[in-house]
């Protein structure tokens, strides 16, 4: 492997600050740092709110990073461009056009000099790996809420983009759709060997989909807290990981982490309000005024 395939996405001291209309802007991310190798995959798990997306969007150029870079195969990246494609909880279709029309939408942009019928091929080519061979034609609103989820992992990787960014892809998906569409991924991932970064909160879904979990502490300054390496090969069989003497004590040790943060976040909380109860005590009538 070449030194850009084995810092292939790296992710450099990446921080968000939001502005506060009651004072100085707030640090939801701080100094985020990961590298991927090429191929790999990479989960973030943490709890709601901790800054997942916020993470995600400044990788995909959809959120202005703050400070701190962006290198992808041994370029410095700012702003969307076709090298990262998105997929978020809802795949957002266009209603009035059919699931082939809805990947042609991307195709066209990517591959403009292609002839009509090379851009069809490749829609088609994709909707077939993700099983939807037989509704190319169907309209969103006549799909479940599953397949319009492959229709938007469909569009997304017909893109053909070097890095994939999956934001709880599956998040609001029945749990045997949600299987089914981890397979359908993996399956492509394993194929196609994009380099990939896939936001969850369910535990079982890191371990399963990725070769590395990544542990997110609690905003504000939200950061790496711990990365664990996945001790399965892949390709992998959900079976074979359910199987594994390995498999509970690892996932106990993601859940203990997050059990950590959020006991964290309890006794902030709690500092918090004492300290609020102190002051305002100690300003005695000038609270109350101001409340
Ligand atoms: N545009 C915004 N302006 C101000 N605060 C924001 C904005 N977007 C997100 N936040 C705050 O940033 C924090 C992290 O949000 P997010 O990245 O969506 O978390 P997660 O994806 O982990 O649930 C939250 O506290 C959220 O309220
Ligand atoms: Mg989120």
């Amino acid at each position: 492997m070449s030194k850009n395939e084995r810092r292939y996405v790296e992710i450099a001291n990446l921080t968000k600050a939001y502005p506060n209309p009651f004072g100085k802007d707030i640090e939801v991310v701080k100094d985020f740092n990961m590298i991927l190798r090429k191929g790999e995959i990479v989960s973030v798990i943490g709890h709601s709110g901790c800054g997942k997306s916020t993470v995600l969007t400044m990788v995909a150029g959809l959120n202005e990073i703050s400070s701190g870079s962006l290198v992808v195969d041994g370029r410095e990246v700012s702003g969307p461009g076709p090298d990262r494609a998105v997929v978020f909880q809802s795949p957002c279709l266009l209603p009035w056009m059919t699931s082939l029309e809805n990947v042609m939408l991307g195709v066209k942009q990517v591959f403009p000099h292609g002839t009509k019928a090379e851009r069809k091929q490749i829609c088609e080519y994709y909707l077939n790996l993700v099983g939807l061979a037989d509704s190319m034609h169907k309209y969103p609103g006549e799909m479940s809420g599953g397949m319009q989820q492959r229709v938007g992992i469909a569009r997304a990787i017909a893109l053909k983009p070097q890095v994939l960014l999956l934001d709880e892809p599956f998040g609001r998906l029945d749990s045997l759709t949600r299987m089914d569409l981890q397979d359908v991924v993996l399956e492509i991932l394993d194929r196609e060997k994009i380099t990939t970064m896939v936001i969850t909160h369910d535990v079982d879904e890191a371990i399963y989909m990725s070769d590395r979990v990544c542990m997110m502490t609690n905003g504000p300054e939200a950061t790496v807290g711990q990365i664990i390496d996945v001790p399965f090969a892949r390709p992998r069989l959900r079976q074979d990981v359910l199987d594994d003497r390995h498999y509970y004590d690892f996932r106990f040790s993601l859940i203990a982490f997050l059990e950590k943060q959020e006991h964290a976040k309890e006794a902030h909380v709690k500092a918090v309000k004492e300290r609020l109860t102190r002051t305002s005590s100690e300003a005695g009538t000038a609270a109350t005024v101001s409340v």
